[in-house]
C-alpha cells in the first residue's frame, strides 16, 4: 500500500506498517479491520504532515502577486502594529521561521541585526528570498518547523509571519523555541486570528435588509486541521483557540507581554476603506513573549 499526500510526498511503507501496528494495539482491532480503515489512516497521517502548498505552481503564481509578497512589509497591514512589538535589533541573532520571501531577514539585518537563520518549506519562495540583496548574513534555510530542532540558548530574537497556522505540530516548536533563546530572548509573533481559521466554510453574510454584515463562526472550540478556499482551493491550515495559543507559550517557559487582535487605526481606516472587515472580525493575532 503506498500513501500519498497529493500535496506533498509519500510516507515510507516502513512508516506505514509502524503505524497499522500502533493502530491495531491501541485500538485492539484485527489487521482486517485495521485494513478496512486504512482510508482514515491516510487521512490521519496527511493531516499530520507538512502540505507545502507554497510549492504548488497555481498557488504560489498567486499568491506572490499579493500586495504583501510585492510591497514587502509596507503591504503587509498588520506591519507596523509588530514593529512595534520588536525590540532594537541592533546586534541580535535571529531566527525567522517560516521565513518566505524574506522581507522580515532583510529588514532585521537593514536595522543591524548581526545574523538571521531564516527557515521555509517552500523551494519556492526561498528561490526568490535568495535573489534577493543578501550581504551574507542571512542565512535562508530548508526546514519542515513541525520537525525542527533547535540549538540551546542560540536566539536573541524568534520571530514568525503567518506561519504557525499552518503546523499540525506547534507545541513541539513552541518548546524548541523556549529553549532556543537566550535568557533575556524574546518571541514575536502573527497567526491569523483563530476566528477566521475556525470556519468550516469562511465568509460573510450580507444581511438582507439592514447594512449588517456577519462573519459565519462554526467549531471555534473543535481544534485542528480546515481546508478551505484562500488563494486556491484545498489550503490546509490548523485551528486553535487563542486559549491554546497563550497555553502553548506559557507551558514553554515564555512570559506574555503583547496581544494584539490587529485592526486598522483610523488613520489606515480612511486610507484604506475596505479594512472595515477587521471590526467585524479580526484577521491577525500579533503575540509577544520574553524568556524571563
Ligand atoms: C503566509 S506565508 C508568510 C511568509 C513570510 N513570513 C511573510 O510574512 O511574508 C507562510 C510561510 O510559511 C511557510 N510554511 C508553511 N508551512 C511550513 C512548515 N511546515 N515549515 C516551514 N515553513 C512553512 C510557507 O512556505 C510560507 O513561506
Amino acid at each position: 500500500m503506498l500513501v500519498v499526500d497529493p500535496d506533498r510526498n509519500s510516507v515510507t511503507c516502513e512508516q506505514i506498517r509502524l503505524f497499522c501496528f500502533l493502530y491495531r494495539k491501541k485500538r485492539n482491532t484485527s489487521p482486517k479491520d485495521t485494513l478496512e480503515n486504512l482510508h482514515q489512516i491516510n487521512q490521519d497521517l496527511i493531516q499530520n504532515m507538512s502540505q507545502n502548498i507554497y510549492d504548488q505552481n497555481e498557488f504560489f503564481e498567486k499568491y506572490i502577486q499579493l500586495g504583501r509578497q510585492v510591497k514587502g512589509l509596507d503591504g503587509a497591514p498588520e506591519w507596523p502594529q509588530i514593529e512595534k512589538m520588536l525590540p532594537d535589533l541592533k546586534g541580535l541573532t535571529i531566527l525567522d521561521l517560516g521565513c518566505g520571501l524574506g522581507w522580515f531577514a532583510r529588514y532585521a539585518i537593514e536595522r543591524g541585526a548581526t545574523f538571521v537563520r531564516a527557515i521555509d518549506l517552500s523551494e519556492n519562495m526561498l528561490k526568490k528570498a535568495r535573489g534577493m540583496p543578501n550581504n551574507g548574513s542571512i542565512k535562508y534555510e530548508r526546514g519542515d518547523l513541525d520537525e525542527l530542532n533547535l540549538p540551546k540558548e542560540e536566539y536573541d530574537l524568534v520571530f514568525s509571519s503567518l506561519a504557525f497556522h499552518y503546523l499540525a505540530n506547534l507545541p513541539g516548536l513552541m518548546q524548541e523555541i523556549g529553549k532556543s533563546l537566550k535568557p533575556t530572548g524574546r518571541l514575536v509573533y502573527s497567526v491569523e486570528h483563530p476566528i477566521r481559521t475556525a470556519p468550516s466554510n469562511p465568509s460573510f453574510l450580507v444581511h438582507s435588509k439592514g447594512d449588517g454584515k456577519f462573519w459565519v463562526l462554526d467549531d471555534y472550540q473543535k481544534e485542528g486541521p480546515r481546508v478551505t478556499h484562500w488563494v486556491t482551493e484545498g489550503v490546509r491550515k490548523h485551528h486553535r483557540t487563542v486559549e491554546t495559543y497563550i497555553n502553548m507559550l506559557l507551558k514553554s517557559g515564555l512570559k506574555l507581554t503583547n496581544l494584539v487582535e490587529w485592526a486598522p487605526t483610523e488613520e489606515e481606516l480612511k486610507r484604506f476603506p475596505e479594512r472595515v472587515d477587521e471590526y467585524v472580525r479580526p484577521s491577525f493575532l500579533l503575540v509577544g513573549a520574553t524568556k524571563t
